[in-house]
């Protein structure tokens, strides 16, 4: 029967783009349970768009130099195209800047106000002088009073996923300038989370939750047990949505009261353009209200958001809000700030025909009961032994088979054997176990029963091999092909919501538009003939997949080798300045620009070349710990500066007459500190 499914997708905040994290976590699930529950005739609205307030948006302007308008509408842009060409297919993709958001959620907090359902409180909170600002949620840094991690946030602690306020920090410090914040009374509106105690508990704990993922049981049940405080829906900022009530001026809603209300605001939005009535999704009772998220937003999902529709009173609550773990890159946490991340848009320019593959791999690997590491190896390896080896080369098998032997037509089958009728039996099967595992969001399940009923194709043909008994039994062979194109068929109907590029090429491939009916996971469950004898299927297939060499990945760790690099470099402690010297002692430096005219390396020296240098009034031998950077070729010819009266010593045997001056690049690299000249004045210029 069909259905009324609303799917939310967590709003991604504007300061940065789309990273494999964020598509493992929610964006990949999401959009399978979408596109399956599409497919099952249900009525979908899959409804995402752009958190553009909060303060990592404001915190990110002011470091570029730019208004947080910019910032928005930047990663607005990339964010919204990358999802398109990825083909996350969201019913509408929004963002929080539009007008119909802002009335939205300034209607929504005029509501809950009226109906008395905020606590109006003057409380101390954190207040940077220097910046002459209150300080709240990433303005602020301190150890988290849970576990002890130095780098908390004012609103959460990254370390142990805890939500708490500001003033709840040990030791805190301003993000904006490190000072350390002092109190300052403002007046801010509270939800009461202690009054909706009760009905959490019996929603979740007394109530049908246990079906949740434990992970989101788990953290609701440890945030219940700990007890509720009230929760600052508000702040002393000047960018979000201004308080629509008296008192409110020079302040705005908190990001995560305004965001989750993003998803009612999309759905009017796409409701408006597509002619339906948006109450519907939100308030009928039989509608099936999905929330996916990362594990970091889990209390926000299943605790405040649900107690702000409840205080409203006109909205239904989630079904369920399946979160997922994190995902980790090659062993490492993923992180914006670190750049050590696989972004979505510079992954679709360097694999432009991937998308699926990534989908795959991020699927089969997904983070949904624990944090999980993608690695480069493991995508090459899912990419060639499985889609290519099994899926691709499987449909391949068959295209240029059928073409080779029957000009492209599917044959009419024989009597079958045994062998046959397992196949077709198991195919009848699929539909409901991958569709068991999907609503049950275990998207892994699913992707591995996909490649199990792909495996089977790859079996049933090896084990039949037409190619060898075409010689002997024609007939027998027009049944193995027969059977073995119905198979093709259903891996092109299951596959749409895993793989939907690959759908439809496949689709293409068996040419299934030209049919009179449509595949669905009904009628394979039913047994109807997808593929009829007689049907042309394309004379020259394309691949499905094509196999990734060692070299691409090697490129990508190379990429993610310079991240790690450059945060060393960012991260090394430089070295404290020496003691001042006086004028006196530095006039007493003899600097003078040479040429090196002979260079070889010392034996038995790692580091040492030994160097000519004419400097004007000589030419001397200068030992230099350079071989490690230099080699002693490169180095001929080459115009230094020396400092000439440093007093002689000698180095394995070898005197050295002066220095050559070097210096190191931030990325500590050795450097020669170059005379900047005219090259036609002679050597020996001293320097003053
Ligand atoms: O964690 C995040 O990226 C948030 N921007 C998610 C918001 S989800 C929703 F409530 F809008
Ligand atoms: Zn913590």
């Amino acid at each position: 029967m069909s259905k009324r499914i609303t799917i939310t997708a967590a709003l991604p905040y504007t300061n940065g783009p789309i990273h494999i994290g964020h598509l493992a976590g929610v964006y990949v699930p999401a959009d399978i349970y979408a596109r399956y529950s599409r497919l099952q005739g249900n009525d979908v609205a899959f409804i995402c768009g752009s958190d553009e307030h909060g303060v990592p948006i404001t915190i990110k302007a002011k470091k570029e130099g730019v208004t947080p308008q910019d910032v928005v509408d930047k990663y607005n842009a990339i964010i919204k195209q990358s999802f398109l060409d990825f083909g996350i297919s969201f019913d509408n993709y929004s963002r929080t800047s539009a007008k119909i958001h802002h009335d939205t959620a300034s209607e929504f907090f005029k509501t809950l106000h009226d109906k008395g359902e905020f606590v109006e409180e003057v409380t101390e909170q954190l207040y940077d002088q220097d910046a002459d600002q209150f300080l709240a949620d990433r303005f602020v840094v301190g150890t988290c009073p849970k576990c002890g991690n130095e780098e908390s946030y004012g609103d959460q602690c990254e370390s142990c996923g805890t939500s708490h306020n500001a003033t709840d920090l040990i030791n805190p410090k301003s993000a904006i300038t490190g000072a350390t914040p002092t109190l300052k009374e403002t007046k801010h509106w509270f939800l009461p989370l202690d009054k909706h105690e009760a009905f959490l508990k019996e929603w979740i704990l007394k109530g049908h939750k246990k079906d949740w993922k434990s992970n989101v049981y788990g953290q609701c049940k440890s945030w219940i047990d700990d007890g509720l405080r009230p929760r600052a829906v508000t702040r002393d900022l000047d960018w979000g949505i201004p308080v629509p009530v008296e008192g409110g001026k020079g302040k705005v809603l908190y990001v995560w009261f305004d965001a989750p209300i993003g998803y009612i605001s999309a759905t009017k939005e796409w409701a408006e353009r597509e002619g339906k009535d948006w109450e519907p999704y939100w308030k009928n009772e039989d509608t099936k209200l999905l929330h996916f998220i990362g594990k970091d937003n889990i209390v926000f999902h299943c605790i405040i958001f649900p107690s702000m529709l409840k205080a409203e009173g006109s909205y239904i609550l989630p079904e369920n809000v399946p979160a997922n773990e994190f995902l980790n890159l090659e062993g490492s946490k993923l992180s914006t700030s670190k750049n050590w991340a696989v972004w979505l848009h510079e992954f679709l320019e360097e694999f432009p025909e991937k998308q699926d593959v990534l989908r795959y791999v991020l699927t089969a690997n997904a983070p949904e009961t624990k944090d999980n590491d993608f690695t480069w190896k493991d995508f090459q390896a899912r990419n060639n032994n499985e889609l290519v080896a099994i899926f691709g080369n499987f449909v391949n098998r068959i295209a240029v088979l059928t073409n080779k032997y029957y000009d492209g037509v599917v044959p009419q089958p024989n009597r079958f054997k045994q062998v046959d009728e397992d196949v077709m039996a198991a195919l009848k099967a699929y539909p409901s176990v991958i569709a068991s595992s999907i609503e049950r969001y275990r998207f892994r399940e699913a992707s591995q029963e996909f490649m199990n009923l792909a495996r089977l194709g790859n079996k049933y043909l090896a084990d039949a091999e037409p190619w060898k008994v075409i010689k002997a039994d024609e007939a027998r062979v027009q049944t193995v092909m027969y059977v073995a194109l119905q198979i093709a068929s259903v891996l092109a109907t299951l596959s749409e919501p895993l793989l939907p590029f690959t759908s439809n090429k496949l689709k293409e491939i068996l040419k299934a538009s030209e049919l009179e009916w449509d595949w669905t996971w009904d009628a394979i469950t039913e047994g109807r003939e997808l593929l009829p004898s007689e049907h042309k299927i394309i004379e020259k297939a394309p691949l499905l997949f094509t196999k990734i060499e060692d070299k691409e990945m090697q490129a990508q760790l190379d990429k993610l080798d310079a991240s790690k690099k450059a945060n060393e470099s960012a991260n090394r402690a430089l070295e404290p300045q020496k003691d001042t010297i006086s004028f006196e002692d530095f006039a007493k430096l003899d600097i003078r620009v040479g040429t090196i005219i002979e260079a070889e390396k010392m034996p038995k020296a790692k580091k040492l070349l030994v160097l000519k240098v004419d400097i004007g009034i000589d030419v001397r031998t200068i030992v230099s710990g350079i071989a490690e950077s230099f080699k002693a070729e490169d180095v001929i010819g080459k115009r230094v500066t020396v400092l000439v009266n440093l007093a002689p010593r000698k180095l394995r045997g070898v005197e050295s007459e002066g220095m050559i001056l070097m210096t190191e690049t931030p990325d500590e690299q050795l450097v020669f500190v170059n005379p900047d000249y005219n090259e036609k004045i002679t050597n020996g210029l001293s320097i003053s």
